[in-house]
């Protein structure tokens, strides 16, 4: 390869994966994150199990898909970041592109604090020290390592860094080249850990706690739990599909391409509480801590397990590949749009990136100890970053792209791209067109407004 330096004048062309593929393994792997391993299984224990999956169900296709869609559609055609997405086909609309880059940018900050502690558990399970802890010490071992001021901020760096050093190299020589690595190796992990629980003596009565519905627990709350899950998990109002549709090539056919990439984001989400719930019964444990489901009740079960060091570890790895696939996508969002807007060269805008999230990550991290004391609207830096990002952001940016494509671009046009210029059948278009500009945008509101507690 012949290497020629950049002169100026130059116009390169957009990168694009190399193949439908891997394409989809790029946006599973953005999918598929702690969202799904470690939230999913929680939220659907806590709100009345397979009568809350099949609710999830419902969201991830009536709307998490036609919205999936909407995303990629937008990206592909303008083949830019968010801002340039939507200024391309609106320039007043570039404020809204903004929060799609401003959000990523937020979320990566603190969503990396956590990835680092899974890659610290993984060491912890792994060397066996946390085996030698009582199962009732696990939740102080958890918030005595969390609130520490070294360690965590120490993984968290690691994190980004790991996400910078694959994002640096670009879309198909970063990007591609490593979710063709970690997606395999995630779902190989994954099964191994289902086919391991699901074998235990007394695993039965775990898988029933996670999916015999109990209809009773089905709530009006369970149903917003589950669009917000479902837009969460998907990766959805933040840029990241945009961006990723933005490398897509034209001859692609997006509406299978977004069913895909839902059904393994889902897929991963069922099969994770198929590998947490029967164990943790198995050994006699208690599945109603919530969030410490992962760091305290899980650490006990692997101590309790034969090889618990080794099921234990790679179930941090899995987590941690998770996260990381997801992390990339975050910080692409905000490179791309450096790249684009800002005519940074690809290293200059991930190394800055990677510093401005590696900073503020330090007070996330830091927050969850000594400056615990420091709130923002009374809530810790961490809480505080997580609330802003997924309770208003994310719903804000979901609404905006269902308007956008639905009410200002114009339905119409967005169809012509989805088909191809008509060279598609897109059989759903009546329904989808339907959801983009009415079903989806009320539903969105519904949740928004109820996440502030005003209905
Ligand atoms: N979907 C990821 C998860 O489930 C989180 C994420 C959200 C990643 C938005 C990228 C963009 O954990």
């Amino acid at each position: 390869m012949s290497i020629r330096k950049k002169q100026p004048g130059d116009t390169i062309a957009r990168e694009q994966w190399g193949s439908k593929l891997a394409f989809i393994l790029a946006a599973a792997g953005s999918a598929v994150g702690l969202g799904n391993i470690w939230k999913f299984p929680y939220v659907t224990g806590q709100y009345g199990g397979g009568a809350f999956v099949l609710v999830y169900l419902v969201m991830v296709l009536m709307i998490g898909v036609p919205v999936m869609i909407a995303e990629l559609t937008l990206g592909r055609t303008s083949e830019k970041n968010p801002v340039g997405a939507y200024g391309f086909i609106n320039p007043k609309w570039k404020l809204a592109g903004f929060l799609n880059v401003a959000a990523p940018f937020l979320i990566l900050s603190y969503y990396s604090v956590v990835a680092g502690w899974t890659i610290a558990y993984m060491v912890r399970t792994f060397s066996g020290s946390l085996a030698k802890v009582a199962p009732e010490q696990m939740a102080d071992v958890f918030v005595g390592f969390i609130s520490s001021s070294g360690e965590p901020v120490l993984w968290h760096g690691v994190m980004v860094l790991l996400t910078v050093g694959i994002v640096i190299s670009g879309v198909k020589a970063g990007i591609e080249r490593w979710v063709k690595v970690l997606m395999p190796a995630l779902f190989i992990i994954l099964l191994a850990l289902v086919a391991r629980s699901l074998t235990l003596d007394g695993a039965a009565e775990g898988l029933g706690f996670y999916l015999r519905p109990d209809f009773s627990k089905l709530s009006g709350e369970a149903i917003l739990v589950a669009l917000g899950q479902a837009f969460f998990s998907l990766s959805l109002g933040m840029g990241a599909m945009i961006t990723y549709g933005s490398y897509l090539a034209k001859k692609e056919n997006i509406p299978s391409a977004a069913i895909s990439v839902s059904l393994v984001d889902t897929l991963v989400a069922l099969l994770a509480g198929a590998a947490i719930f029967p164990a943790v019964f198995a050994f006699g444990f208690e599945p109603g801590q919530g969030a410490g489901l992962v760091f305290i009740t899980l650490p006990a079960v692997f101590a309790a397990m034969p090889f618990g060091n080794i099921f234990g570890a790679l179930f941090f790895l899995l987590l941690s590949i998770a996260a990381l696939t997801s992390t990339i996508s975050l910080l692409e969002v905000v490179v791309a749009y450096l790249v684009d807007e800002r005519k940074y060269d690809r290293k200059k805008a991930a190394l800055t990136v990677g510093t401005l999230v590696f900073i503020l990550g330090v007070p996330a991290s830091l927050s969850q100890g000594i400056l615990s004391d420091v709130t923002i609207f009374g809530k810790s830096f961490f809480d505080f970053l997580d609330y802003i990002t997924s309770n208003i952001m994310l719903p804000l940016g979901g609404l905006f792209i269902t308007i956008f494509v639905g009410w200002v671009w114009g339905i119409d046009k967005a169809l012509k791209q989805i088909t191809n210029e008509g060279t598609l059948a897109f059989a759903f278009a009546g329904i989808w067109s339907f959801i983009i500009r009415y079903v989806a945008p009320v539903a969105i509101i519904i949740v928004f407004l109820r996440s502030l507690e005003i209905i």
